[in-house]
């Protein structure tokens, strides 16, 4: 079997992190702008009619490991009807891996919907190939092979000079990137993930908690074995009050990539200089800061830079986490970024879920959609 001969023996497919998010946005130009400056990103790179491509403009972002691509369509193509139905939003979770054809091949003959088929893209920084297949809604997963490429983020790419305009954050590396898919097909969707990339579900100690009348979703983890890709996927559920995951399918008109979550090694200075940029974070009921320390035990932080910035603390058996969710960053309320430090803890927050949907509610109020 090919399989024995990749790194990553116990995997299906040799995968090793995610390469880089594309978001298909209104006005890319203008989101790279609000990326860089508020956010941190550098401009790395840059494809549009002044480098050949006729159709389409393309801004490469990157800061620490995290890549995203802002794409806007100039002619009438495929894009423009993806923008219309979502707004701005994420169309391609693409993977790094040693093997595009291979991950390509099995995908597809594990039932994975072909997109692309591979193909070997080059410039003069080297050869890329690359395979796309289909996922939840109009969202795809391109796997990505770096053969021998050392330019800016993709071939076709020009490389653009250091950026002048990026305010860096400490952002690392992409931690989980989080699905929405309708009311009951949750467990397709990760059934998709297992049989499919050869997944597994990733049990956390907060997998069996309370906080479904809360939050009004139900998650399920699933990951490689890694733990480099992480991908939890939602559902709605009946709560106490309208699933903000229902809000979030009849904005965005189907399933699609929820949050992004980023990780850095110091969330106070992150979330800091953030701030002061301009991103807008979900605020935190002062109450959630009264017994904390009763709920989660020591922490290394202070409390009170924690309280003043809205950070969230959570922990597992294994440790604590700490953590805190933009608004939505464009007008539908669809896809948000989530800044996560871990210091040990494997799980993604559910101690919170009470905290965070109470903020949340009272946003939905506000866009009158509870
Ligand atoms: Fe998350």
């Amino acid at each position: 079997m090919q399989v024995e001969t990749h790194e990553l023996k116990q995997d299906l497919l040799p995968l090793r992190a995610v390469s880089h998010v594309e978001i298909y946005c209104g006005n890319a130009k203008q989101s790279a702008y609000y990326y860089r400056q508020a956010f941190g990103f550098s401009l790395v790179g840059y494809l549009g009619p002044e480098t050949g491509v006729r159709d389409r403009v393309s801004y490469a972002l990157q800061q620490g490991k995290v890549r995203f691509i802002l794409t806007t369509p100039l002619l009438e193509d495929g894009i423009i009807p993806f923008l219309s139905k979502h707004g701005d939003s994420v169309r391609d979770i693409a993977i790094e891996t040693t093997d595009a054809e291979y991950c390509f091949r099995t995908t597809v003959e594990r039932g994975a919907q072909p997109v692309r088929e591979p193909q070997i893209v080059e410039d003069t920084f080297g050869k890329v190939k690359i395979a796309t297949i289909a996922t939840y809604g109009d969202t795809v997963h391109t796997f990505v092979e770096r053969i021998d490429y050392d330019g800016p983020c993709m071939p076709g790419f020009q490389p653009m000079p250091e950026d002048p305009l990026a305010r860096p954050v400490g952002l690392k590396h992409i931690d989980h990137i989080v699905g929405n898919v309708d009311w009951n097909q949750m467990e397709e969707w990760v059934q998709f993930y297992i049989d499919v990339f050869g997944f597994s579900r990733f049990v956390t100690f907060d997998d069996n908690d309370i906080s479904t009348e809360y939050s009004a979703l139900h998650s399920t983890v699933v990951s490689n074995s890694s733990k480099w890709i992480k991908f939890p996927i939602n559902e709605p559920a009946k709560g106490l009050k309208k699933s903000q995951i229902e809000e979030y399918i009849s904005f965005h008109n189907g399933p699609g990539v929820q949050h992004v979550a980023i990780e850095t090694d110091d969330i106070i200075s992150t979330i800091s200089k953030m701030r002061e940029q301009g991103v807008e974070f979900l605020d935190i009921p002062d109450s959630y800061y009264t017994d904390l320390l009763d709920r989660v035990g020591p922490i290394d932080e202070d409390l009170e830079p924690l309280r003043k910035l809205n950070i969230l603390i959570d922990r597992d058996d294994k440790g604590y986490m700490l953590q805190i969710f933009t608004k939505p960053v464009e007008d539908r309320p669809t896809l948000f970024i989530e800044i996560i430090q871990r210091k040990g803890a494997e799980s993604f927050g559910k101690g919170n879920f009470k905290a965070l949907f109470i903020s949340i509610e009272r946003e939905q109020e506000r866009r009158g959609n509870l």
